[in-house]
């Protein structure tokens, strides 16, 4: 006899808790587990990734964002009750001994391939010690992050990841760290993970200028945002001239039409897209519609948001802890066993 919760594939997904979320995580990264977690066939693991974090953040800098996305996460709709949620360092111990025992089957230049260490190895200054801050960028901790990366997804067997297209190398990583172990103990010990690609969305800053990110407040709609702060930095976006499309302003119309379900409201932005092609002066009406869009969602939001009490949060990520941490146990004992050590 097998449970409804057997048959459904294990998925996990993660992100590091290093600022407040703009509408541009939420789309990327929340939004895509919401509709994983409400797949009946999906068995959801959502963790924040706060060890990676610290690779390039002050502990004390992001220490009070974990519990902070947690509450925003369960405000947006990730139900504890279907989904299971933790962070990463409440389930430490069992994560780093997984990842001790899987670090000798990747070599240091798979490692250094990475992209994102790549970067920050040619910004380094080369004299190779760590006095300098850019030095420290290329860090030891950044090296290894594809293998901590791998045995959080070792720790809870999950077949299946769905993490943003830029994570994919991290991903492969993952795979051959899998394969190597499995066929060096001659022991399907590790679940070789696949990629579950969330479709990226370039959601940019509203000058258009780089991606929406926190580190330019007056560019970007934090969801904390004071509702009618964020309609006023809309009011103020960068648009295109009537006729005229580009990437702002197709990143624009993205989040304008993915954070709204009110059909008639969808309906008034398509009107307003066809006339704007059309050559018709419309950037205006498309700004207020946005903003009101918007205000609905950070008012909705930040309501729910104010009923989720410290205590609910911590009584979810206990439970998290405990399910996730136990399923960590159990990958780092047959770990020990296929290695007789
Ligand atoms: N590296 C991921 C990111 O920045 C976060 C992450 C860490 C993760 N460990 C993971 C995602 C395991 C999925 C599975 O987005």
């Amino acid at each position: 006899m097998s449970s409804p919760e057997s048959e459904a594939t294990r998925v996990i997904s993660g992100f590091r808790p290093t600022s407040d979320l703009t509408v541009g995580n939420y789309l990327g990264a929340i939004k895509p587990a919401l509709e994983l977690q409400d797949d009946p066939n999906n068995d959801l693991y959502v963790f924040v990734a706060d060890l990676h974090g610290l690779t390039d953040h002050d502990p004390r800098e992001i220490g009070p964002y974990r519990t902070e996305v947690v509450q925003d996460c369960l405000a947006l709709g990730v139900d504890p009750d279907k989904t299971t949620i933790y962070l990463q360092s409440a389930i430490e111990a069992p994560v780093t001994q997984i990842a001790n025992r899987t670090a000798p089957y990747i070599s240091v230049a798979e490692l250094a391939r990475t992209p994102n260490l790549k970067e920050k190895m040619q910004t380094a200054v080369r004299k190779g010690d760590a006095e300098d801050e850019s030095s420290l960028q290329a860090n030891f901790g950044l090296l290894g992050y594809p293998v901590l990366m791998a045995a959080d997804i070792f720790a809870q067997m999950t077949p299946a990841v769905a993490v943003g297209e830029d994570q994919e190398p991290h991903l492969e990583l993952a795979r051959v760290i899998a394969r190597r172990f499995n066929a060096r103990f001659d022991s399907p010990a590790l679940v070789v993970p696949e990629i579950l690609a969330v479709k990226a969305l370039r959601i940019v800053s509203l000058d258009g200028k780089g991606k929406m990110s926190k580190t330019n407040p007056g560019q970007a709609i934090i969801l904390s945002d004071d509702p009618e702060d964020a309609a006023r930095k809309i009011r103020r976006a960068a648009t295109a001239g009537a006729g005229e499309w580009n990437a702002t302003l197709e990143s624009h119309f993205t989040v304008a039409e993915n954070t709204t379900s009110d059909a008639g409201v969808l309906a008034e932005l398509a009107d307003i897209k066809a006339a704007h092609l059309e050559g018709k002066p419309v950037m205006g009406a498309f700004k207020g519609l946005w903003a009101k869009i918007t205000e609905d969602l950070l008012v909705d939001f930040q309501g729910k948001k104010a009923q989720i009490t410290d205590e609910k949060v911590e009584r979810v990520l206990e439970s998290g802890a405990a399910k996730a941490g136990a399923n960590a146990d159990e990958v780092l004992a047959s770990m020990k066993e296929v290695m007789s050590f």
